[in-house]
């Protein structure tokens, strides 16, 4: 590992592209590792993690630990040249420590302790679960933590189990009195003196436990935030039995996107040797490559640089109720979307299909069919493609990835505070927002970061600002200095309503940023389901409104219908050499296309490769040690050709000969001269 600062981290740059994934080999015996190692080698792959779900095994009764299999597969991978991450088994705890802690179990929300039978039946905060946690952790790093094919530590398996339960109780009370040290301080904080929950003392306050009605929301947010440093804890506390224990392998626990969220990743992430994610496609659709952009940028803006991808699903996209089979094509075209928005790795769930277990019909890299089979020859071609565009993994110099102008800020307390009830529209979700403005831009084909509000904003034209509904006075001003020295702002509705205690800042929404925004709405008018709100310029609304008086900006669209007709929809004031806009509605996603796409062409932020994004082909730049690299990933219908100075590294073709790019095809072009690369439909004959 090498590399260039970037904040407080180095940026991660291993020796070569991870190429691989989860590998359980406890589920079968000798015969099966000697035919992975084969399969693995006919693949190219370097990277495995071991263990995940091992602890079972690996203790098979308290303090007896049986790590034969375990030295043995090492040994067999290692004779390969096959490296691997070595896991603490602490998301599953074995039946004997549920059996013998049941105290240990987490219990929720109703009451309801859970027994063992699936995964993450642990209480989080429970003594006897970190001390188990402990001592495992420490006794692997012990016998490992110096091997020479360790490649790192991969702390738990995706931290977001939640407890409710007495430890729970008793842990919140600790960080509540951390926090607000008196309790009266609490209890204004918590506005308690509505419902008479004024507390007298820190014993009486609960974790947001079945009551009767709605929970203070207060008590939920901090709750979450509470839930969030726990398990950051418990994660701190392994990683100091591993250095304690002398291993100096980076750290890592895997993330998990896109559905829930119960971290807040600006704060793991620095506690974090390199960040790493699991992504699964939330749509079997066209969507889904939209999904993986949104994926990567946020894991790239956690991480600050180079990130991992831990895992995705080689052979499948599973939804509610089935699961579908993902092409070949996809798959590679996913996996080198990711790594062209930072990740060092294409790492999968999971190298061998399970035949019994719950996730037996899990998609694989060798899948229940074996090698002779599209699943594994699209492992085996993916392998070939990432030797052959090793170069790419070194960042510039400055530690950015990314050429992004524009940047949306993130911050999970807002997730969590549309996840409180009895706001006026609770269909609301920050996620579905932040996407949905994501998504517009990478239909516009414009790159994007992620950033935490507060963070160096220096190169972006714009920053957008979906749905921060919990804003601190810093981030105001952060904002209205980015605008004041000629940036512009666009903010969504639901922004700038709370401070951090959840409490509504008065005289008019969007409390906290009315100056900067030159308006003051004096009521919100929520629409029903399925209603739409037409704006002037054909741009249409939904979910939400607002009734806005101007102060200082003007109205670029107004309300063209409804009891708002004629008032101001989308306002924009001008903010020092900069500007401030103003979004007061959930606009539909064309509508929203619309609006980002003539925004961004306003300000001057172009497509990453003109005309691109019309042919169904996704560009994206990666900013490299010596050269830059254009990703293409075709995911649209028709053929195109790619013209311009540059070398696609796939397929050693020179852009001065025309490369063509085929449906479901991708390219990974060292690039020469940018601005000189062009794209447009095939001739006839090429198609
Ligand atoms: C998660 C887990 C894996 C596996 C996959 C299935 O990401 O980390 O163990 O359960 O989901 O998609």
């Amino acid at each position: 590992m090498s590399g260039a600062k970037r904040g407080a981290a180095v940026a991660y740059v291993p020796d070569r592209f991870l190429y691989g994934g989860d590998y359980n080999p406890e589920q079968w015996g000798e015969d099966v590792w000697r035919e992975d190692i084969r399969l693995m080698r006919r693949a190219r792959v370097n990277t495995v993690t071991l263990g995940v779900f091992s602890w079972a095994k690996l203790e098979p009764r308290e303090g007896e630990y049986d790590t034969a299999w375990l030295d043995r597969v090492i040994e067999m991978l290692t004779e390969a040249g096959i490296g691997f991450f070595l896991a603490t088994p602490t998301a599953s705890p074995p039946p004997w420590f549920t059996a013998r802690y049941p105290d240990a179990l987490n219990v929720r929300p109703d009451g309801t302790r859970l027994a063992h039978g699936s995964r993450d039946t642990y209480a989080v905060s429970a003594p006897a679960y970190r001390a188990a946690c402990r001592r495992i952790a420490r006794m692997l790093a012990e016998r490992y933590g110096d091997h020479p094919g360790l490649r790192g530590w991969h702390v738990h398996n995706e931290y977001g189990t939640l407890d409710y339960g007495p430890h729970a109780a008793a842990a919140f009370r600790r960080w509540l009195r951390a926090r607000y040290v008196e309790l009266d301080r609490l209890n204004d904080a918590w506005m308690t003196a509505f419902w008479s929950q004024r507390y007298d003392a820190w014993d009486e306050i609960l974790p947001p436990v079945s009551t009767q009605y709605v929970h203070n929301p207060a008590q939920l947010i901090d709750f979450r935030r509470y839930s969030s440093d726990e398990m950051l804890a418990a994660y701190d506390e392994q990683v100091r039995e591993i250095r304690q224990a002398g291993s100096r392998a980076p750290a890592t626990t895997n993330f998990m996107l896109p559905t829930w969220n119960h971290l807040e990743q600006w704060s793991w992430a620095a506690h974090q040797d390199v960040v790493s994610v699991d992504h699964y496609l939330d749509s079997n659709g066209p969507d889904g490559e939209a999904h993986v952009a949104y994926g990567s940028d946020l894991t790239r803006g956690w991480a600050g640089g180079p990130w991992l991808l831990m895992e995705q699903n080689p052979t499948g996209v599973i939804t509610r109720d089935r699961t579908y089979t993902k092409p070949t094509s996809r798959m590679i075209r996913n996996s080198l979307g990711y790594i062209a928005r930072g990740s060092q790795s294409s790492l999968f769930f999971q190298w061998r299909a399970s035949v019994g277990g719950s996730e037996q019909w899990h998609g694989a890299l060798v899948p229940h069919a074996g090698e002779d089979s599209r699943a594994f020859a699209a492992t085996c071609e993916l392998g070939e493609h990432l030797e052959k565009i090793a170069e790419v993994l070194a960042p510039s110099a400055d530690g950015r990835l990314s050429a992004a102008e524009v940047a949306i800020a993130w911050h999970a307390d807002s997730w969590w505070a549309l996840e409180t009830p009895h706001l006026p529209n609770d269909a609301l979700t920050y996620r579905d927002e932040v996407r949905a403005v994501h998504r517009s831009l990478w239909r516009a084909g414009v790159a994007t970061d992620v950033i935490r509000p507060g963070a160096d904003a220096t190169g972006y034209r714009a920053i957008i600002v979906p749905c921060l509904y919990v804003i601190a006075t810093e981030t105001v001003e952060w904002l209205r200095s980015f605008a004041e020295q000629g940036g512009t702002v666009i903010v969504s509705y639901l922004t700038g309503i709370a401070d951090e205690t959840m409490r509504i800042v008065t005289g008019g929404y969007p409390g906290a940023l009315r100056g900067m925004l030159g308006i003051s709405a004096e009521e919100v008018e929520v629409l029903a389901p399925g209603e739409r709100l037409e704006l002037s310029g054909g741009l249409v609304g939904s979910e939400w409104s607002e009734r806005i008086a101007l102060r200082a900006a003007s109205s670029l669209h107004d309300y063209a219908a409804g009891v708002l007709e004629g008032l101001p929809a989308i306002t924009r004031n001008r903010q020092g050499s900069g500007e401030a806009i103003y979004v007061s509605t959930k606009l539909e996603q064309e509508s929203r296309d619309e609006f980002f796409a003539a925004q961004m062409k306003r300000i001057g932020v172009a497509p990453v490769l003109a005309g691109a994004a019309d042919l169904g082909v996704e560009a994206i730049v990666r900013r490299g040690r010596e050269r830059d690299y254009m990703f293409l990933l075709h995911h649209g219908a028709d053929a195109a050709t790619v013209t311009g100075q540059g070398i696609d590294l796939l397929t050693s073709t020179d852009l001065a000969n025309g490369l063509a790019l085929a449906p479901g095809g991708s390219a990974v072009i060292r690039m020469s001269d940018a601005d000189r690369i062009a794209i447009m439909p095939a001739t006839p004959g090429e198609k």
